[in-house]
């Protein structure tokens, strides 16, 4: 299939009540494994790119990659940039082929991150780029992205109420108590400012932090609206355990190829434990 934006994946979950799986991918491999595994499962599925992984690769491998994957796919795929503050960067992504971009000023005095997040629906609505757009602060490290504990507040709900009437994004990343990253402790998650949020809009909402929640945690944000759900920091580990741990086994084997493939191995069941619990399942 060719690729998709978020729009229809995202509004049919909100309305069946489960969750499509955002993973973060690092390179070709892990696109692969991602894709591979939504198609194993029948399920929907968003390849989210960090900013700094665009920077990295560049635009063009990157859409490369997921066109070719998606084009031999059987379920629906669409290309994400997840948090982005650089408006050219999301114009480059937009240009290059990506299906849907997050705009995240959220750091910015509420009317500035209403203005940014308008300009980049102003530029990307017209080429059928869906957006997703964020309030609040989500604590932790997202790449290239850094919000301190001490800064970390859960969205406000007046101002989610009037971001989602005025701009009417695709997708609403409202801060809820999650963080990026691993965990400390267990996480206090606002439920009732996420149903509060959920049972007065009708845009489906993005669950960030989604590494080391419990399947309870996810199961309740699902069903209380969270249609889109991001998972990053799981990956990174399971491409690095993906390689030491073959490495460790075999440490006079010099084959990269096997590397790779455990890599692969780890990365794939990490993508299908995840949609499995989100429910996807099935549903492309
Ligand atoms: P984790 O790194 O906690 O999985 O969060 C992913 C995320 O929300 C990406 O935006």
């Amino acid at each position: 299939m060719s690729l998709e934006n978020m729009k229809a994946m995202l509004n049919k979950a909100a309305e069946q009540k489960y969750g499509v799986g955002a993973f973060n991918i690092l390179d070709y491999n892990s696109t692969k494994a991602v894709v591979l595994a939504a198609e194993k499962l029948k399920a929907p599925v968003i390849i989210q790119t960090s900013a700094k992984t665009v920077i990295y690769w560049g635009t063009k491998a990157i859409i490369n990659w997921v066109k070719e994957l998606a084009e031999e796919s059987k379920v629906p795929v669409a290309l994400h940039l997840d948090h982005c503050k650089d408006l050219a960067l999301i114009q480059d992504c937009i240009n290059a082929g990506w299906t849907s971009v997050m705009i995240d000023a959220s750091s910015k005095p509420f009317e500035e991150n209403l203005s940014l997040s308008r300009e980049v629906i102003d530029m990307a609505r017209p080429e059928d780029i869906t957006v997703e757009v964020e309030l609040g602060a989500i604590v932790g490290v997202e790449d290239d992205i850094h919000v301190k504990e001490q800064d970390a507040h859960l969205v406000n709900i007046e101002q989610a109420l009037e971001m989602c009437f005025t701009l009417r994004p695709d997708c609403f990343a409202p801060a809820i108590g999650t963080a990026h990253g691993l965990y400390k402790g267990t996480p206090k998650i606002a439920f009732d400012l996420l149903e509060n949020i959920s049972s007065q809009i009708d845009i489906p909402l993005a669950l960030h932090g989604g590494t080391g929640l419990s399947v309870e945690v996810f199961k309740k944000c699902i069903a209380l609206g969270c249609a889109k759900v991001n998972i990053s920091t799981q990956l990174k580990y399971a491409h690095i355990d993906g390689f030491v741990n073959y490495h460790k086994a075999h440490d006079t084997e010099y084959n990269p190829l096997k590397v790779i493939d455990s890599q692969y191995k780890k990365l794939e069941d990490a993508v299908i434990e995840n949609i499995k619990i989100f429910g996807s399942e099935g549903k492309a």
